[in-house]
Parts: structure tokens; C-alpha cells; sequence
């Protein structure tokens, strides 16, 4: 597996590498589902299904993705390493079939196995994860997706302004697309633009937006 440089200098002059994750949730809440879950969904939608399908919002924050899937039936292990997302998740007023959620707070660090699941969706978080655990984070998330699972999520690129941030994994074109290595994409759309970050500062955006299945 391939593995983004393990030294680099961290500018802490970026406002972004503060992991400020409370401000960022302030920014972004009551903001829509994540076009990749929305797309993993309608794909899963399309297939025959027998009984209520299993998801993993990794990275979930305060819950955007986790209130869609519960409200379109499915059960939910929503994953956040910080305090704050799972509180901000159980304290939303959107969401349905409670009974169906499970919430873990859990850091990537050290993550070496997931529950088998139907989707693992990890909207945005992924480049948060420091390089010396990416690997290992990876290999619990390919094992993890069911035969004919998917995973949906993004990753960042090697252009990315954060990309230079020490604790980040970003990845060149080809290195995201050898992690997809025997899985099918059925959609991968790089984003390169200049643009703006959670607190407005300016930001030049250079990302992977996947949705992939495992073969079923
Ligand atoms: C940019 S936010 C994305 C949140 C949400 N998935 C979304 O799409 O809005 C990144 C999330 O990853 C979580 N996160 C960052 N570093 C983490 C780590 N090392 N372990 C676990 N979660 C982490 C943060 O707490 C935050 O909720």
C-alpha cells in the first residue's frame, strides 16, 4: 500500500492544522448529506435488499451523514474521535430510528479492525488521520466492506493546501487509485480549485470524491 511521505514540516501559520473541530462544526451545521453518501445510497437503492443494510460514518462529526442514513434505514456505527461530534450527532432533532444507531468515540489512531458492514462512508475525515496510521486504517476499512459493500468518502490530494501539514495523508492521483486496487469505482471525481476553508480562509482544494464496491 502506498504511503504518503512521513516527514514533513508542519506550518502551524495554517489555521486549519489546528484541528479546531468545534469551531468547524459551528460552520458547517445543518449543512446537506455528502454528495458521495447520497450517491453510495441511490447505487445501494438500486439492488435488490433482504434485510435493514449496516453503515459506518467514519470521521462523522456532528451528523449530517449519520441523520441521512438513519432516515433512509439504515443502522448506523457512527465513529468520531472527538467529544464534541458525538454530542453535536445525539443532540440533532433530525433524526429517526434512534434504535438503530450506535455512536463510538474513537480516534484512527490505532484502528486496525472494523465490523463487517454494508458501507463504509468517511466523508472528509480521512486526511485527518496522521500518515504513520494511514495504512493500517486503510487495511481495516477495505477488510470491513461486505462483498458488494461500498465505501464512499473522499481523499485529499498531493496539491491540497494542507497536504504540507505534518500530521496529514494526501495521495497523488495514481497513489488513491492503487488503494482502489480490485475494488470498482463507480465514481471518482478530482477536485482541484481554489477556494476557501470551514473559517474562510483561503484554501486551494485538490480531492478525491469516490464511491467504490467491493465485488460482490
Ligand atoms: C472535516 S470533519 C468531517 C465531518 C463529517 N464527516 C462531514 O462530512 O462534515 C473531520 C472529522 O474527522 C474527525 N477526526 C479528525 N481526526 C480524527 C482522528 N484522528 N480520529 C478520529 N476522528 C478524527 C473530526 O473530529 C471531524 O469530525
Amino acid at each position: 500500500m502506498t504511503t504518503p511521505p512521513a516527514s514533513k514540516p508542519g506550518p502551524a501559520w495554517i489555521p486549519a492544522s489546528t484541528r479546531d473541530w468545534p469551531t468547524y462544526f459551528d460552520r458547517v451545521a445543518g449543512g446537506e448529506p455528502r454528495s458521495t453518501l447520497t450517491q453510495a445510497l441511490d447505487a445501494f437503492d438500486a439492488e435488490p435488499d433482504s434485510e435493514v443494510r449496516f453503515a459506518i460514518d467514519l470521521g462523522c462529526g456532528e451528523g449530517r451523514d449519520t441523520a441521512e442514513l438513519l432516515r433512509r434505514g439504515w443502522r448506523v456505527l457512527a465513529i468520531d474521535g472527538h467529544p464534541d461530534g458525538i454530542r453535536r450527532l445525539v443532540s440533532r432533532d433530525d433524526l429517526v430510528h434512534t434504535d438503530r444507531l450506535t455512536m463510538q468515540m474513537r480516534l484512527f489512531e490505532g484502528m486496525t479492525e472494523l465490523l463487517p458492514a454494508d458501507l463504509i462512508s468517511a466523508s472528509f475525515s480521512l486526511p485527518f488521520c496522521p500518515p504513520e496510521h494511514f495504512d493500517a486504517l486503510w487495511a481495516a476499512i477495505r477488510a470491513a466492506i461486505k462483498p458488494g459493500g461500498r465505501f464512499a468518502g473522499q481523499i485529499f490530494g498531493d496539491r491540497d493546501s494542507w497536504a504540507s501539514i505534518a500530521d496529514r495523508s494526501h495521495f497523488t492521483r495514481s497513489q488513491t487509485e492503487s488503494l482502489f486496487d480490485g475494488l470498482k469505482l463507480e465514481h471518482f471525481d478530482e477536485e482541484e480549485r481554489e477556494g476557501s476553508d470551514a473559517s474562510d480562509n483561503h484554501k486551494h482544494w485538490h480531492m478525491f470524491h469516490i464511491v467504490a464496491q467491493r465485488p460482490g
